[in-house]
């Protein structure tokens, strides 16, 4: 851990009281320029403090800035075995992570930031992931999973992300098949879930499940070409104190209690039930011409039933293929 982050980390467990630059350098055995020098660093990075002469300083209430801190600090108990990280500014967290994968990381590193310059969804868009409005975070995973079973690694993060909105925003939440999570008709969140296979086994050596949720509208909206169909959890409101921690901590939190009870798949009835698909018509995209269909159901495999306006049905599944709701 750094100066900074060690630092950080006083101020977070003392958070009712003023510390002392000398209380720190004694608690930490550094010297007292090196505790201002982490302070200076962390107020440009957007940590507030109140100061008062003579007592020293203290972290501001309000402050909405994501740190590993105060996501331990939400998760508790269950941070236990978590490598978090979080970083300012990223390229994306999926492609950062699967490098870290590939030079041995161990599983269950998360990734968070509060903004990727290069964010990826899938069918190789981009993701929009501004600074400030935003949460961005990874999960790598080293499942014993056949391939096709990583489809229900997005499953269960859908499902994981709809009930932490509606812990942290008190807004209903509900999945489009197969990875976006809609609130007020909107999207608010994508999932991209990666995965490297092994060749002798056929089964996954590592994946990496990363979700990105807009908290807040950007001040400058939307771009153009996603303005109809992005939405945020608190629009142009102010969010809560400390929401991007507390959204990544409750995400978290679901995730990895689906994932330690992975083989009765405890999330699907609840996939099933969230979606905002099933008895709407779409336009089926990814495979030639786009195509309308009603949805008829999600199965067990979590494939899309639809029906064709010539009458013939097919189980859809999401591999290449993605729907619009009409
Ligand atoms: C989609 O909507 O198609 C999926 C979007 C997934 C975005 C998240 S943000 C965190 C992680 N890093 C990325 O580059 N992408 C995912």
């Amino acid at each position: 851990m750094s100066i900074k982050e060690s630092v950080l980390e006083q101020f977070e467990a003392h958070r009712e009281e003023y510390l002392s630059g000398e209380q720190i350098a004694a608690a930490l055995g550094v010297s007292r320029s090196a505790v201002w020098k982490a302070v200076r660093s962390l107020q440009t990075e957007g940590y507030l403090f109140d100061g008062v002469s003579g007592k020293g300083y203290r972290l501001r209430e309000g402050g909405d800035v994501l740190s590993a801190q105060a996501i331990r600090r939400y998760l508790g108990d269950a941070a236990e075995g978590l490598n978090l990280l979080v970083r300012r500014t990223v390229t994306s967290t999926n492609t950062l992570l699967k490098e870290m994968a590939a030079e041995g990381a161990p599983a269950f590193t998360v990734l968070a930031a509060e903004e990727q310059t290069a964010g990826r969804g899938r069918m190789n868009r981009s993701f929009y992931s501004p600074a400030a409005t935003g949460l961005y975070l990874s999960i790598l995973l080293r499942p014993s999973m056949k391939a096709e079973d990583a489809l229900f690694i997005t499953t269960a993060a859908a499902v994981a992300v709809a009930r932490a909105i509606e812990k942290v925003s008190g807004k209903t939440a509900g999945i489009k098949w197969v990875n976006d999570v809609f609130v007020d008709g909107k999207k608010v969140c994508g999932i991209l879930t990666e995965g490297s296979l092994s060749m002798e086994s056929g089964r996954l050596e590592c994946a990496i499940c990363g979700i990105g949720v807009n908290l807040c509208d950007p001040p400058e909206g939307f771009p153009e070409d996603i303005r109809h169909a992005a939405g945020s959890l608190f629009g142009h409101e102010a969010p809560p104190a400390e929401v991007r921690s507390r959204l990544a901590a409750e995400i978290l939190r679901e995730f990895l209690a689906f994932y330690a009870a992975w083989e009765t798949q405890p999330f699907l009835d609840e996939y099933i039930r969230r979606s905002v698909v099933v008895g709407r018509d779409v336009t089926v995209l990814g495979r030639g011409e786009p195509r309308t269909a009603t949805v008829l159901a999600i199965d067990r495999r979590c494939r899309l039933c639809v029906r064709y306006a010539d009458g013939t049905e097919e189980a859809l599944s999401s591999g290449e293929i993605s729907v619009r709701l009409i």
